[in-house]
């Protein structure tokens, strides 16, 4: 399967790229829709943008949620975070790309994540958790932006017991295309040949594209999985009618097809970082509500009952 899929950046033989369908690497799919996140500001001044779920932008399938932090330059004595909280029944995969947070929880894992490092963490049967901006720039202050999605578990992992991934940058593969106008981050699955050192409960990919202009990216995307990507900056084209994302938008891919694609116009003016993120939808019932997601009403409810009675414990 893999030759099918060449991964290919740059140039096809006329300079511009050319258009993807002449390419021949599997049937690339099309875009169902797109939405630019906008900016909210909470708190003493952070900033986040909520790729999904929002109004028109229901949750993929298997994933939950996507939030993009920052970036923010917060003043001494001024950077907040998300102090003690629970969750159960889903992953949260937290992907910092600058800054320091430090995070505690209930079982006894304690941490520290810095620019580049991922931790995916698997709630299942329950954490409580705190995520905050390092002890250094809550004091004297500097720049915090990241990323966290979340993943759902299927039914027969929701109650796992929880599992951390805590992977530094430099244990992250790092591939780049042929010509040199593609780079690639494998956080989950597989892309340029190159396979993540993370662990998923049910098939994902999660890679980190950074493209010059005139980078050309072809992406394997089985039939099964449900797509989309999430500009961070800069703007690229997407799928086989080549439709257009700027920083912020979320484009969701139709299943029509087993290849993703996305270009940079030689022509264009800056490159382009896009994250790309795909996995096979679990169709099962979501019963969601706050930090708790089950398959059913009543498993909600046993979680507040296991919550408020001290199941998930404390963080000492
Ligand atoms: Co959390």
């Amino acid at each position: 399967m893999q030759s099918r899929f060449e991964q290919v950046s740059g140039s096809t033989g006329n300079g511009r790229g050319g258009t993807p369908q002449e390419v021949g690497q599997g049937t690339l799919r099309s875009v169902a829709k797109t939405k630019v996140a906008e900016r909210t500001v909470e708190g003493a001044g952070f900033v986040v943008r909520r790729p999904f779920p929002t109004p028109g932008m229901d949750h993929f399938d298997p994933f939950l949620l996507l939030d993009h932090m920052g970036p923010v330059d917060h003043a001494p004595g001024e950077a907040q975070g998300a102090p003690d909280h629970p969750h159960r029944g889903f992953e949260t995969v937290t992907y910092l790309l600058e800054g320091e947070l430090e995070h505690e929880d209930s079982v006894g894992n304690a941490g520290r994540l810095s620019a580049g490092d991922v931790q995916w963490m698997t709630a299942g049967a329950g954490v409580i958790h705190s995520e905050m901006p390092s002890k250094r720039i809550r004091e004297q202050g500097g720049r915090v932006h990241g990323l966290q999605l979340w993943v759902n578990l299927p039914k027969r992992d929701k109650l796992m017991a929880p599992r951390y991934q805590d992977v530094p940058s430099a244990r992250i593969p790092v591939a780049t295309s042929a010509d040199g106008k593609a780079k690639v981050k494998v956080i989950a699955g597989e892309a340029f040949g190159a396979k993540a050192v993370i662990d998923t409960r049910t098939p994902i990919f999660y890679l980190h594209f950074s493209l010059q202009p005139g980078a050309r990216v072809v992406q394997p995307a089985p039939a099964d999985y449900n797509t989309f990507a999430y500009v961070l900056s800069g703007e690229a084209l997407f799928g086989k009618d080549e439709v257009p994302g700027a920083e912020s938008t979320t484009l969701m891919f139709q299943r029509d097809g087993d290849a993703l694609s996305l270009r940079v116009p030689e022509d264009a003016k800056q490159g382009a970082e896009v994250l790309l993120i795909g996995g096979v939808p679990l169709r099962e019932p979501v019963a969601r509500y706050g930090p708790f997601v089950m398959n059913t009403r009543s498993e909600i409810l046993q979680a507040f009952e296991d919550f408020q009675s001290g199941r998930f414990g404390v963080i000492r």
